[in-house]
C-alpha cells in the first residue's frame, strides 16, 4: 500500500488483506478533477487564514496545478496502492514538492473532501445529462414531425384500444423527457458545494475567509458555480448525508424507466408479429447460431439496465439506513452505483438518439391492423351520444354489436342497414363507414394540444 493519510497511532503494519477490502482507488480515480479542484479551493483558504505562508501557498498550488492539467490531458495515472483518491493526490503532492505538502491537510478531512468531491461530479455529470436529454428530446420532436401522417392502433393491456398518430405516440416520450430533464435540473440545483465541515465538527478557519478565499480563487480557475456559498450551513449535515446521491439515483431510475418502456415499444413493434417498424441494421447484431436473425439487442440492453439502474438506488438506500451520525466508512460505497449509473444514462441517452431517427415505418403492416373493427367501437359509441343517449346506453349498445359481430363472423362493415338498425335506429352504412377510418378517428380528438 502506498503511503496512508494515517498511521501515526498504529503500531502494526495493516494486514494486507485489510488495505486491499478497504481500498476505493479503482472507482473513486473517476473524482480526481473533483478532489484536486477542491484541494485548490483548500490551499486558498489556508492562505487567507494564515495557516500557510504566501511561498508554501505558491509552490502548493503550482503544484496541485500541474496535476489537474495532467488530469485533463489524460496523463495522470493513479497508482493502485493508494487507499483512495484523495491519498494519491496528497502522495503525487508530496512526491513534487516534498515535505511542505504535508500543510495542505491543515483543517480538512477526507469526510468533507469526498463530499465536496461527489456533489461536484454529480452536479456536471447533472448538466451532462441534461444536455443528453435535451437531444434525445429534440430528435424525438423530429421524428414525431416527420412521422405525423401515419396513425397505429393505440394499445392498452397491449389489446387494440383506439387509433392514435404516431406523433402522439411519440411525443409522450417528449413529455416524460422534459420531466426527467427538469427532474435533474431541480436536484442540480439543491446540490450545494461547501468546504469547512473538518472531519464533523468544522474547523477553526473563520466562514468569512472561505468564501473570501473560494470566491476568488474559482474565478482564477475559469470555475462559475453562479451564486453558490461555499461555507457549511451544518458540519455534521454535510459529511453525514447522502441524500444527493439518492436524488440522482432516483431521477436516473426514473429516466432509466421511461427509455426501458420506449425500448420495450420499439422492440415489440419489430418482431415479425407486429411488423410496424425495422431498426437500422447499425442498431441490431445477428446470432453466432442462426444466420437470419437480426436482434434488437441495444433496446434490450436498456430494458435491462433498468434493473441496474434501480438495484443501484436501493443498494444507496438501504446502506443509508440506520447509520450513526456522522461519517461511517459504509459511504464509501455510494460512489460505484452512483457512477454505473449516470453511465448508463448517459450512454443511453446518446444511443437513441442516433438510433430513432433511422426507425423505419412499414406503413403496410401498420394499416392491415387499423382495419380491426374493434378500434373504432369507442368512436361509435359516442356517436351515439351525439344522437342523445347516454354513453352507458351507447356502451352497451355497440358491446352488443360487437358480440353479434364476432359470434357470427360478419364484419360490422358489412351488416346491412336492417341489421345494424336492430341495434339502434341511428346507425347506417354509411355513417359506420365514415367512422371507421383512422384519419377521422385521430382528427375527430380535439382536446390535444399540438406540439408541431
Ligand atoms: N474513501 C473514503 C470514502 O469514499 C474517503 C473517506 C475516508 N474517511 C475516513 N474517515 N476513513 O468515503
Amino acid at each position: 500500500m502506498a503511503k496512508k493519510l494515517w498511521g501515526g497511532r498504529f503500531s502494526k503494519k495493516t494486514n494486507p488483506l485489510v488495505e486491499e477490502f478497504t481500498s476505493s482507488i479503482s472507482v473513486d480515480k473517476e473524482l480526481a478533477f473533483y478532489d484536486v479542484i477542491g484541494s485548490i479551493l483548500h490551499i486558498a483558504v489556508l492562505k487567507e487564514a494564515g495557516l500557510v505562508s504566501k511561498v508554501e501557498y505558491s509552490k502548493i498550488d503550482r503544484a496541485l496545478k500541474e496535476i489537474k492539467k495532467s488530469i485533463e490531458s489524460g496523463n495522470f495515472k493513479v497508482d493502485d496502492k493508494s487507499e483512495d483518491i484523495h491519498s494519491d493526490i496528497q502522495n503525487k503532492l508530496e512526491n513534487k514538492i516534498g515535505k511542505v505538502a504535508m500543510k495542505l491537510h491543515t483543517a480538512r478531512s477526507r469526510n468533507d473532501q469526498v463530499v465536496f468531491d461527489v456533489k461536484f461530479y454529480s452536479g456536471q455529470s447533472c448538466a451532462d445529462v441534461v444536455t443528453l436529454i435535451a437531444e434525445l428530446a429534440k430528435t424525438i420532436l423530429n421524428f414525431s414531425n416527420k412521422v405525423k401522417k401515419i396513425n397505429i392502433p393505440g394499445y392498452t393491456h397491449l389489446q387494440h384500444a383506439q387509433p392514435v398518430s404516431l406523433a402522439n405516440y411519440f411525443l409522450s416520450y417528449y413529455e416524460m423527457l422534459m420531466r426527467d430533464g427538469n427532474r435533474i435540473v431541480s436536484f442540480g440545483d439543491r446540490i450545494k458545494l461547501s468546504l469547512g465541515s473538518g472531519a464533523l465538527a468544522g474547523t477553526v478557519i473563520d466562514v468569512s475567509k472561505y468564501n473570501k478565499a473560494i470566491t476568488s480563487a474559482c474565478k482564477k480557475l475559469g470555475l462559475k458555480f453562479g451564486e453558490q456559498i461555499f461555507s457549511v450551513d451544518n458540519s455534521i449535515d454535510n459529511v453525514s448525508d447522502r441524500d444527493f446521491v439518492i436524488e440522482a439515483l432516483s431521477a436516473l431510475a426514473i429516466i432509466g424507466m421511461h427509455l426501458s418502456r420506449l425500448a420495450e415499444d420499439l422492440i415489440i413493434w419489430s418482431t415479425s408479429e407486429f411488423g410496424f417498424i425495422e431498426l437500422d441494421d447499425a442498431f441490431c447484431t445477428g446470432s453466432s447460431l442462426m444466420p437470419q436473425k437480426k436482434n434488437p439487442d441495444v433496446l434490450e440492453l436498456i430494458r435491462g439496465n433498468t434493473g441496474k439502474l434501480y438495484g443501484n438506488l436501493m443498494s444507496v438506500l438501504v446502506m443509508m439506513k440506520g447509520l450513526p451520525l456522522a461519517y461511517n466508512r459504509d459511504m464509501q460505497l455510494d460512489k460505484e452505483p452512483l457512477f454505473s449509473s449516470f453511465k448508463i444514462i448517459k450512454d443511453e441517452l446518446k444511443i437513441l438518439s442516433k438510433l430513432i431517427p433511422k426507425i423505419k415505418i412499414n406503413e403496410s403492416n401498420i394499416n392491415e391492423q387499423l382495419k380491426d373493427e374493434s378500434l373504432y367501437a369507442t368512436d361509435i359509441a359516442h356517436y351515439l351520444v351525439t344522437k342523445g343517449i347516454a354513453f352507458k346506453e351507447a356502451h352497451k349498445i355497440i358491446g352488443n354489436l360487437v358480440r353479434f359481430s364476432l359470434n357470427n363472423k360478419i364484419k360490422i362493415k358489412d351488416m346491412t342497414n336492417e341489421q345494424l338498425n336492430k341495434f339502434s335506429q341511428f346507425l347506417n352504412q354509411k355513417i359506420i363507414n365514415k367512422l371507421m377510418d383512422p384519419v377521422y378517428s385521430v382528427k375527430s380528438k380535439k382536446s390535444i394540444r399540438k406540439k408541431q
